[in-house]
């Protein structure tokens, strides 16, 4: 019995977005902090030395608050945002819904955020980059476009400029469900055009880029990403946002619109980031998220040839002590296995 499982059913009592408003400010309360480097479980990605391989993803901390708390409870990194050059109120409420009995989420949050001052403001605070002294702990920055921009492709370029400075990566992300036409982005010639403003935004000094991508592709379109991530020198891909599909699912909730994580999304994320390694060779790093609870699923994920993971929304049915379960867990595969680091282990099935 955990403190947590005590605490879940007043959570699970309130709306889930009230919930997850109160979680937020709960963290606030802890000091921040940041994992130690772990001999089996620290991996080195795109130049970043991660302490280990279990990262928050997008969405959780949109507006930088917590990360220094998030890191203080094991995960690896953190990736804050997605933040949009404008602060933006999202779609109406309700937006964010649980299917407890599919430990999944829906959500249709459409970039709810404070936009990329109040982050970077929030960032700053961490002091300077690697070059010159060590910051505290990994955080990505995860950027987008504002729902009503006359221009996407300039938001994102203000994006990448105005948190490299801050971020030891960033996220493109053009695979939420929630902003009406953001998808179309992962097309081959808008996809080369937006990652050719990207690189001239980050410069030659700027931080390692990640292209975050739906798990609803066909494989032709994959090859096409794939393609212009590398020939564009996109430093991995994170495979995968939400789902758009509704595989088999008994909740209630299950009818409302927006994208799916949690479990129901295990296979079909599983499924996206063996096309993505097929189609890529192994040529760029990728990074594994959707449906990842225990670490049975990381292993998975790593020995499918993932180097990181993320995860979200078993954080909602776990609770705080998932990430360090999760990096007990996957050590103690990796021990079993043979393996002597977590590097080894990345692509092992292949
Ligand atoms: C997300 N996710 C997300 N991703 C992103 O790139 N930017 C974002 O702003 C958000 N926002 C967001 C809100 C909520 C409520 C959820 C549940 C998810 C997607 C998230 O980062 C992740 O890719 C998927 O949720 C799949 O992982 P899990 O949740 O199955 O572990």
């Amino acid at each position: 019995m955990t403190a947590y499982s005590l605490l879940r059913p007043a959570l699970f009592a309130l709306d889930a977005e009230r919930a997850h408003g109160l979680t937020i400010q709960a963290l606030k309360l802890l000091p921040p902090g940041r994992p130690v480097w772990d001999p089996v479980l620290g991996i080195r990605v795109a130049g970043i030395d991660f302490p280990n391989p279990v990262g928050l993803a997008a969405g959780f901390d949109k507006n930088a608050e917590v990360f220094g708390q998030i890191l203080r409870l094991g995960f690896g990194f953190a990736e804050v945002g997605t933040l949009t050059p404008l602060p933006q109120a999202g779609n109406p409420k309700p937006r964010l819904f649980r299917l407890v009995k599919d430990r999944a989420v829906i959500n249709r949050m459409g970039f709810n955020n404070e936009g990329l001052a109040a982050a970077r403001k929030r960032l700053e605070g961490r002091g300077p980059g690697p070059s010159t002294s060590p910051r505290t702990g990994i955080v990505g920055v995860n950027v987008g476009a504002n729902k009503d921009s006359a221009d996407r492709i300039a938001d994102y370029a203000k994006g990448v400029r105005e948190m490299a400075p801050v971020a030891d990566y960033l996220t493109v992300n053009i695979s939420s469900p929630n902003t009406p036409g953001l998808r179309a982005l992962q097309d081959k010639g808008a996809l080369d055009a937006l990652l050719a403003a990207v690189g001239e935004a980050r410069g030659e000094s700027g931080p390692p880029v990640f292209l975050k991508l739906a798990p609803d592709l066909e494989p032709g379109e994959i090859e096409d990403i794939v393609a212009v991530a590398i020939d564009r020198r996109m430093d991995a891909l994170i495979v995968s946002n939400t789902t758009i599909s509704r595989p088999c699912l008994y909740s209630l909730a299950a009818r409302e619109q927006g994208g799916l994580s949690g479990a129901p999304l295990k296979p079909l994320a599983l499924d996206a980031l063996r096309r993505f390694r097929a189609a890529s060779g192994g040529a760029i790093p990728l990074i594994a998220a959707g449906g990842i609870e225990n670490g049975a699923d990381a292993y998975a994920r790593i020995r499918a040839g993932a180097s990181l993971v993320q995860l979200y929304s078993a954080l909602v049915y776990e609770g705080p002590g998932l990430a360090r379960r999760i990096n007990r867990e996957l050590k103690a595969l990796l021990i079993r296995d043979g393996f002597a680091t977590l590097a080894d282990a990345v692509g092992a099935d292949l």
